[in-house]
């Protein structure tokens, strides 16, 4: 008998500052998460005999919590549900729920959106069976997740999103949490087009294997400009940070993930005064991140709008306004 309440909770999208593509072959990687966008989950139960529905108001879908569905959105929610509860000992054979899920994240931007949707979920069942999920699990569990979607991914987006701090990553380390030197500003471009995640990480494996000498030192580049970033982030040194960014795009756009959209946003930004710009996440598409020089923030959102961005995303890293992961219960439940 698992006691069940009525349980929300959420998780943020995330960025990377530096280092994507290069975090796959072991290189470090630094991302933060996004102050103004989440995925919620709501974990209520339901009447006796009624099992599980998961309904995603988003997508206006609503599958079964048993496994079978054949669309890739279901398939996924039905598995991060039987990841989680089975990491929690409860198996789903006897539970009357309901779970609804909702997300601020744009799918396929390189925003974490579907670490950031299993991780609400995952938390949200914890609550509502009164149990704790500890930062370094949940990672691990959303982890699960991802290799659904993404193959063999790095696990930089399950750290940041699980963590809820900035994070320096590299895979087979436990991650390391970031304490900023100064407030950080980004503003995420979104360019309205898909990034194909999968489809870069494949490209910049046959690139490697075509030509491992040169693909190898661009990640060893991209590492040096990540250990160096990571210093001025904690120093605070936004305008380093910033330089070193746009180096990074520079490395990325040689290995081919860049796009026209991706560059011409980068270059938009720059112009406007931010301290650092580049591609955010798989590229080929999705998003870029600018570092904001403080002063300038609206002028570099409308450079971005002008520029073809089909919206702008604020973040901040440090000082006021960020959010945290607030798991909570909101009634008294039944047994079920
Ligand atoms: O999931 P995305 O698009 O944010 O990008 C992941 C970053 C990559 O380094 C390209 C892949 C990975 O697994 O780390």
């Amino acid at each position: 008998m698992t006691l069940l309440l009525t349980a929300c909770a959420s998780a943020p999208a995330k960025t990377i500052l530096l280092g994507e593509h290069a975090v796959v072959y072991g290189r470090p990687a630094l991302a933060a998460p996004v102050s103004g966008r989440r995925a919620r989950a709501i974990v209520s139960p339901a009447e006796p005999g009624h099992g599980i529905t998961i309904y995603a108001r988003d997508l206006d879908r609503c599958y079964p919590g048993a496994g079978g569905c054949v669309d890739g959105d279901g398939q996924f929610l039905q598995a991060a549900l039987r990841i989680g509860l089975c990491a929690l000992g409860c198996p789903s054979e006897d539970l009357d729920l309901s779970i609804e899920i909702r997300s601020e994240i744009p799918v396929a931007r390189g925003l974490g959106s579907g670490a950031a949707v299993s991780a609400a979920l995952m938390r949200a069942l914890a609550c509502s069976m009164k149990m704790e999920i500890d930062p370094a699990l949940l990672s691990s569990l959303v982890y699960e997740t991802e290799k659904l979607l993404h193959g063999s991914p790095s696990g930089i987006d399950n750290t940041t999103v699980a963590y809820e701090r900035p994070v320096w990553f590299r895979p087979g380390e436990s991650p390391e949490v970031i304490e900023v030197g100064a407030p950080v500003t980004l503003l995420i471009g979104d360019t309205g087009v898909p990034s194909r995640t999968r489809e870069s990480v494949a490209m910049v494996r046959a690139r490697r294997e075509c030509d491992p000498a040169t693909t190898d030192a661009c990640f060893d580049a991209i590492g040096c400009l990540v250990a160096r970033a990571r210093a001025a982030l904690e120093q605070g040194d936004l305008p380093l940070l910033g330089s070193l960014m746009i180096e990074n795009h520079a490395i990325l756009a040689s290995l081919g993930v860049s796009s026209g959209d991706l560059d011409r946003l980068v270059s938009e930004a720059m112009a406007a005064g931010a301290l650092g710009a580049k591609l955010s996440g798989g590229g080929m598409g999705g998003c870029m991140v600018a570092l904001a020089q403080p002063g300038r923030t609206e002028g570099i959102i409308q450079a971005l709008l002008k520029g073809g961005a089909v919206q702008v995303i604020r973040s901040h890293i440090g000082g006021t306004g960020q959010q945290t992961s607030g798991a909570s219960q909101v009634q008294g439940g039944q047994h079920a």
